[in-house]
């Protein structure tokens, strides 16, 4: 291997990979609670076993790691509703004996999250399966682990690390909708596959999307890609066969976006090896003094919509955050809007904030508007009574015929993006949380200057490293090709 490359990698595990004693605490912490989960599950009466899972239990865990996942599993005759309720019991009662604090959440079911010692522990219900049978999401977890721990050795725990720490670094990692990326498991499985970081990288920056198949136990060996596809989603541009589920694909959540980033970062730093993919220098957020002259600069119409954000788990939130964005934009484009950036940002308490550049603030007074085509009868003869009779006022010129249609060159009524905002939020596709906090008038907008009270208001956030990115920044990692001028 290049030299320069092991120098790097050398210097990212020193930070990433876990010191004796951070292992000593977490595992002292996760025994005392195992041993107390133990004893009030032999309460409950059921063979209920206590079991280590993600990358705590497979030892691919970054220095620093918080998270644990404890799971509960119990027998497979046991009626939902009751894993319910003792998953929760358990749990609860298990956390209050080691002086813990906790809050429910769900996921398949709902679980309980311990906060001991500075670490959040998940104690999450699930049946206890046997190999072969159908699989529920949760369910799969053990046998993830038990497959992990039966295919990486010692050294591959590392090489997952560094690939964790890469992804974190680009920002590719994690596969909840917010990031729409690689899961640590996915990243488990790439190593498997490929034997190590380096290759794995190499392998990365030739994939090809739509085309690419890692099929690790070969259970479609002669498949055709086509159908493969059809068989396990057409959703995301790889997949990756689970070897515990053949029917799932690991990769399901990957976005084109990710995978083209991953792609791109792993190709680059195969060429330009540096410290900066796994722990980029952060950016610093705008000052309000620099967001005037960008819009002077720029010379094109920045507008924001500010609204407060609801309780609710980040997976559903970001849906509707990302389901209201796209709506937001094709508004904007329907009324005649050219957009350029369309993003948003939400500190998933406070606030959601939603960022457009359009090329102007307003639209001209007239608009072509396409009627019926001719020969229509009833709508032609409706749209020509409209324009010649009953809102004569509105016409500029027209009707005339285009391609075979009506045409008339009309009256815009809303000219101003935030008239036209104001007025037709609610007409946008939005998920359902969000729909109601538009449709109650709860936003506000913001054009052009307008915007640095937002950004004073949230400095404490990170809105104002965002907007610099969108504005005047790149990907961190690009800039090691800036650099090299
Ligand atoms: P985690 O998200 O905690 O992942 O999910 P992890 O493997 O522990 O990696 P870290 O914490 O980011 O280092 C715990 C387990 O849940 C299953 C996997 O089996 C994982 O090991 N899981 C989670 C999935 O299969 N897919 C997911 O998208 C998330
Ligand atoms: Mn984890």
């Amino acid at each position: 291997m290049d030299e320069k490359i092991k120098e790097v990698l050398q210097k990212v595990l020193e930070t990433i990979k876990p010191r004796n004693e951070e292992y000593e605490r977490v595992w002292r912490v996760i025994e005392k609670l195992s041993s107390s989960l133990e004893k009030e599950a032999e309460k409950i009466g059921l063979e209920i076993k206590v079991e280590v899972e993600g990358s705590i239990a497979k030892d691919t865990w970054l220095a620093g790691a918080r998270d644990v996942d404890i799971f509960l599993l119990f027998p497979k005759e046991t009626p939902e509703n009751l894993l319910r309720k003792y998953g929760l019991t358990i749990a609860r009662r298990a956390v209050e004996r080691v002086g813990g604090e906790y809050y429910e959440t769900y996921a398949y079911h709902p679980y309980i999250r311990g906060l001991i010692e500075g670490y959040e522990i998940d104690i999450v219900p699930a049946y206890k399966m046997e190999k072969g049978e159908p699989l529920t999401p949760v369910d799969r977890t053990p046998f993830h682990t038990r497959y992990v721990l039966e295919h990486l050795s010692p050294e591959m725990k590392d090489e997952v690390r560094l690939l964790k720490q890469f992804m974190k670094g680009v920002g590719v990692y994690g596969a909840e909708i917010k990031v729409g990326g690689f899961s640590g498991y996915l990243c488990e499985l790439l190593i498997i596959h490929y034997r190590n970081f380096i290759e794995t990288l190499r392998h990365a920056s030739r994939w090809i999307p739509w085309r690419t198949i890692i099929d690790i136990e070969g259970y479609y060996k002669g498949v055709p890609n086509s159908k493969l596809r059809r068989m396990l989603g057409f959703g995301s541009p790889l997949i990756v066969v689970d070897p515990i589920d053949k029917k799932r694909n690991v990769a399901a959540a990957v976005t084109l976006q990710k995978f083209s980033e991953f792609k791109a970062a792993s190709r680059l730093f195969l060429d330009k090896p540096s410290t900066e993919f796994f722990f980029p220098k952060p950016t610093s957020p705008l000052k309000p003094r620099e967001l005037r002259e960008i819009i002077s600069k720029r010379g094109s119409c920045l507008v924001a919509i500010l609204l407060p954000c609801p309780k609710l788990p980040p997976d559903i939130l970001w849906g509707e955050i990302y389901r209201s964005l796209r709506g937001l934009r094709k508004l904007l484009e329907d009324e005649g809007f050219k957009v350029n950036l369309s993003k948003v940002f939400s500190d998933e308490r406070n606030f959601i904030f939603y960022f457009f550049e359009l090329e102007n603030c307003s639209l001209p007074p007239v608009v072509k508007h396409e009627g019926p085509p001719v020969g229509e009868e009833d709508r032609e003869r409706k749209f020509l009574t409209k324009y010649l009779v009953e809102h004569r006022e509105l016409v500029f010129s027209g009707p005339f015929i285009e391609g075979g249609k009506w045409i008339v060159y009309r009256k815009r009524r809303l000219l101003n993006v935030k008239e036209v905002l104001r007025e037709k939020v609610n007409t946008a596709r939005h998920g359902a949380h969000l729909r109601k906090i538009f449709s109650e008038g709860k936003f506000e907008i913001y054009v052009g200057e307008e915007i640095s009270t937002v950004l004073t208001k949230y400095e404490n956030s990170d809105l104002g490293t965002y907007i610099s990115i969108w504005l005047k920044g790149t990907y961190p990692w690009l800039r090691v090709l800036a650099d090299e001028g």
